[in-house]
């Protein structure tokens, strides 16, 4: 049951270890109720995302959420076999867990994401953390998308910042530029969490000790999962640490944390085949002004935050998680 202060969430994933930390938090924070989740192809396929969702939500201990399998291939071309050399072979660094006896639901993701979006018409928010191909297909099964939707929050490229897989261009909108692009105009409310602040806003090594620490499975989980993934940006950041795209993308979706700088501005996504294909070119030139109103703008470019996000994102599986143990805890 929806709790009173909270909204109706889908997340579209692909199922990743920034993935998992994102989905954690969507199930521990009070302020989301997620009603459906889909997987697109990434950082692992469609299927494999869908089975670590799976898998992490019986660990999680919510046996209910409907997972759908999305996208194995983006509009153009095929899927490139995921990123095995940031999130491990089976897209979790490696870590086993219990296998859920659940299969994914018969829908797609885009027709899963379009079944919730009539049933909680006008108040469905998406989180968007993965390539862009389920949204853009929903968009050509439901037309009306935008406006049963209330918001799409996606995690997904760089404004002013270098790219991660291009000098220019991020992952997600890269892996379907031609998905983001029809995604990045269709008439909604969009917040881009791009890399300018994802990766400025890093969990550090004592931040995975105290997930180890923790008597929680998932935050156990997440800890040794996040080993693989610090192994990864020790040639980027110089020390064993991480980005944190995904969560924080979660975290601003459900308005976890306080936005410093934030212009709603126009984006368009390089479809072209140079060099700069996937980029998504933010008009910020209204910076000196302190970005004034711009005519056909509508996307929300996250590049501030207010706040440390490592302790929220922590705090908050904790929270959930202490209160989840003492309420089973046998009474004395
Ligand atoms: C994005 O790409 C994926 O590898 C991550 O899960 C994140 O969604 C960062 O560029
Ligand atoms: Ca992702």
């Amino acid at each position: 049951m929806i709790q009173p202060t909270a909204a109706p969430f889908y997340l579209d994933c692909d199922t990743g270890i920034d993935d998992a930390l994102a989905l954690a938090y969507l199930l521990a924070t009070p302020r989301a109720e997620l009603v459906g989740i889909g997987t697109v192809s990434g950082n692992i396929s469609a299927a494999g995302g869908a089975r670590n969702t799976l898998d992490l939500l019986k660990l999680a201990g919510h046996p209910d959420i409907p997972v759908a399998i999305g996208a194995h291939d983006p509009q153009v071309g095929s899927f490139h076999g995921g990123a095995p050399h940031v999130h491990g072979d089976n897209g979790i660094g490696g870590v086993e867990l219990a296998p859920s006896d659940r299969e994914p639901v018969e829908a797609t993701a885009a027709e899963l994401l379009v079944q919730l979006a009539h049933k909680y018409a006008g108040a469905l928010r998406v989180v968007a953390i993965g390539p862009l191909t389920n949204i853009a297909e929903a968009l050509r099964l439901e037309p009306r998308l935008p406006d049963l939707i209330a918001e799409i929050t996606i995690m997904g490229g760089a404004a002013l910042a270098p790219g991660n897989i291009t000098p220019v261009a991020e992952a997600n909108i890269a892996n379907d530029p031609e998905a983001a692009a029809e995604v990045l105009a269709a008439e909604w409310n969009v917040t881009l969490v791009p890399l300018d602040v994802t990766m400025t806003n890093v969990l550090e090594e004592t931040h995975r000790q105290e997930l180890l620490a923790s008597e929680h499975p998932v935050s156990q989980a997440l800890g040794e999962m996040l080993g693989y993934y610090f192994g990864f940006y020790v040639d980027i950041f110089g020390r064993a640490c991480s980005a944190m795209h995904d969560p924080l993308a979660a975290a601003i979706a459900v308005r976890g944390v306080e936005l410093t700088l934030a212009p709603t501005v126009r984006v368009e996504v390089d479809t072209t085949s140079g060099p700069s294909r996937g980029q998504t070119v933010c008009d910020l030139r209204g910076q000196y002004l302190g970005f004034p109103d711009q005519r056909g703008a509508r996307c929300r470019v996250v590049l501030e935050i207010g706040e440390d996000f490592a302790p929220h994102l922590l705090g908050t599986m904790q929270a959930a998680w202490l209160s989840e143990e003492e309420l089973t805890a046998p009474v004395a």
